[in-house]
């Protein structure tokens, strides 16, 4: 199976692509924003049509929350333009979209585990960006799935690797006490991604 990983280089994008090398009759695909700017619909269309994937799994994003705020246009081309251009690209050639999303879709005020079938109502313009991106991929592609993870860490910077370096000089920590998410490893989340697609 020909596997294309956009946004390769990214903390998801890595730990994909780890696990996908040690599988048996994956070929794949490694792009990063040198080599694929998604949000360029020619590049898209060009090189999905010279490869040919049979799966695509979308990684890149404009994944700065508070810099989407500012940055609208960016946030808007990379985490929906972006999409858009892949899943009607891949359906172009009969391929399946794996399109990864967050839960900053959601607007934070429930207190409880959420579910597929919680309301949407996203408060920031990365969590609206992003719930576009979901709409866009479902409308064009019907072969796509979407997975809403939240705060991952692995081999990145992010919540877990800095709360276990300050630990190691610090007694004690002051956190922001008023965020709730429910940490999730790469390891695991590439792992069950994985076992999607083709
Ligand atoms: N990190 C989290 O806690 C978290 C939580 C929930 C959901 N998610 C979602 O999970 C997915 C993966 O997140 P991540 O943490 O692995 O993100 P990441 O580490 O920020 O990686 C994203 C990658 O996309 C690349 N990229 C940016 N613009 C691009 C473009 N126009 N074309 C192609 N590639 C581009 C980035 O390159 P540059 O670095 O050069 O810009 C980077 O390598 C994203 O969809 C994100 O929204 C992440």
């Amino acid at each position: 199976m020909k596997v294309l990983i956009t946004g390769a280089n990214g903390q998801l994008g890595r730990e994909l692509t780890k696990q996908y090398k040690e599988k048996s009759n994956i070929e794949l695909i490694l792009t990063d924003v040198a080599d694929l700017d998604i949000t360029d619909v020619k590049t898209v269309y060009e090189f999905v049509n010279e490869h040919k994937p049979e799966v695509i799994i979308n990684c890149a994003a404009h994944t700065a929350v508070d810099k989407c705020e500012t940055d609208v246009d960016m946030a808007y081309k990379i985490n929906t333009i972006g999409p858009k251009n892949l899943a009607s690209a891949a359906n172009t050639i009969g391929a399946e979209i794996v399109q990864v999303s967050t839960d900053y879709v959601f607007d934070g005020e429930v207190d409880k585990e959420l579910t597929e079938f919680d309301e949407v109502n996203p408060q920031t313009v990365y969590g609206k960006t992003k719930l576009e991106g979901e709409r866009v991929v479902s409308k064009l592609n019907p072969k796509h799935y979407i997975v809403r993870t939240a705060w991952l860490y692995g081999d990145g910077n992010n919540f877990v690797k800095t709360m276990i370096k300050l630990s190691e000089t610090n007694k004690t920590l002051k956190v922001v006490n008023d965020q709730k998410g429910s940490p999730t490893s790469t390891v695991d989340l590439a792992r069950v991604m994985s076992k999607l697609g083709a």
